[in-house]
């Protein structure tokens, strides 16, 4: 059977699909032939479902992205530009979370809308590591400190200027590593290629701004990362596999701040080519 199934009585024959296809395996020869993938050119499809989203008439089906499986677009949903303006500048770094549990439940559905990120060649290989048990993330930023500690007693070691201030804070009760926060979310991927981490970031970018959706808040955990990243051991202890060369940690909770404005940032530098 073939990848592509056509409706003849829907298509239009208007080579849509063929021209969106990002791997350009759609065979149109136009009006009067449906499109259609050689055999020999099956496997470099990457699932993308593009040739089933572009399609107006709903004529193309596809035996991996089955039409029945994409949702079709609602235009009354499609924000306005001043709505999308201000619900990416309003997404803010919370550090001061309640003392109330994020939901299973919840963090799946965080989950399953952070998985329609784009993503390398359309790989999918973000995986998951949600921590929401509050003493495993204490015993994980006490033993952050307790490393940033011993390099600080280190005369050799490089030490970040501000390591000082978080083992102070620390003494004095606040965790400034991870905020107190209920709950760790690490997207996730196995090596070789370095462009995963791209799909990780992505992954959690989706995921950070769909938190609000849920009163949720989030902040991105590079203390604990830098840690892992020159210290092994760190890793291990956060339940990262050595496997998993590309990680990122996330802390997310329900906030215990609101914000009335929306911070301004620098003028972008930009090099026009
Ligand atoms: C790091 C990265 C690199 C990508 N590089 C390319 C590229 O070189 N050419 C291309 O056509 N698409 C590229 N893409 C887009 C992916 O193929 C795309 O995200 C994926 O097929 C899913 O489709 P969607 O973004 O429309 O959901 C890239 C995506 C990412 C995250
Ligand atoms: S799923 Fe994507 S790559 Fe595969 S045939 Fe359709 S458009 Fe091309």
């Amino acid at each position: 059977m073939s990848m592509l199934i056509i409706d003849q009585k829907k298509c239009a024959q208007d080579g849509l699909c063929a021209a969106d296809c990002p791997m350009g395996i759609i065979h149109f020869e136009g009006k009067g032939h449906f499109p259609e993938i050689a055999a020999a050119n099956e496997a470099a499809c990457i699932r993308c479902g593009h040739c089933v989203a572009v399609c107006p008439h709903g004529a193309l089906d596809h035996s991996e992205v089955p039409l029945a499986s994409c949702t079709a677009l609602d235009e009354a949903l499609v924000i306005s530009s001043a709505q999308a303006d201000q619900f990416l500048r309003s997404r803010r770094s919370i550090r001061q979370f309640k003392n109330k549990p994020v939901e299973r439940t919840t963090m799946q559905r965080l989950i399953e809308t952070a998985r329609y990120a784009p993503s390398a060649s359309n790989a999918r290989l973000v995986e998951w590591l949600v921590i929401d048990d509050r003493q495993r993330l204490e015993a994980i930023s006490a033993k952050v400190i307790d490393w940033m500690g011993s390099l600080l007693q280190d005369p050799k070691a490089t030490v970040m200027p501000y390591y000082q201030v978080l083992v102070n804070a620390w003494d004095a009760g606040v965790d400034s590593i991870l905020r107190s926060a209920p709950c760790l979310v690490t997207a996730m991927a196995k090596g070789p290629e370095s462009v995963r981490l791209i799909d990780v970031t992505l992954a959690l970018s989706y995921l950070e701004l769909a938190a609000p959706k849920y009163g949720l808040g989030t902040c991105w955990a590079g203390l604990l990362q830098g840690a892992m990243l020159a210290n092994p051991a760190l890793k291990q202890a956060v339940g990262i596999p050595r496997d998993y060369p590309y990680h990122f940690p996330l802390m997310i909770g329900y906030s215990k701040v609101r914000y009335y404005r929306l911070p301004e940032r620098k003028p972008p530098v930009i090099h026009w080519g």
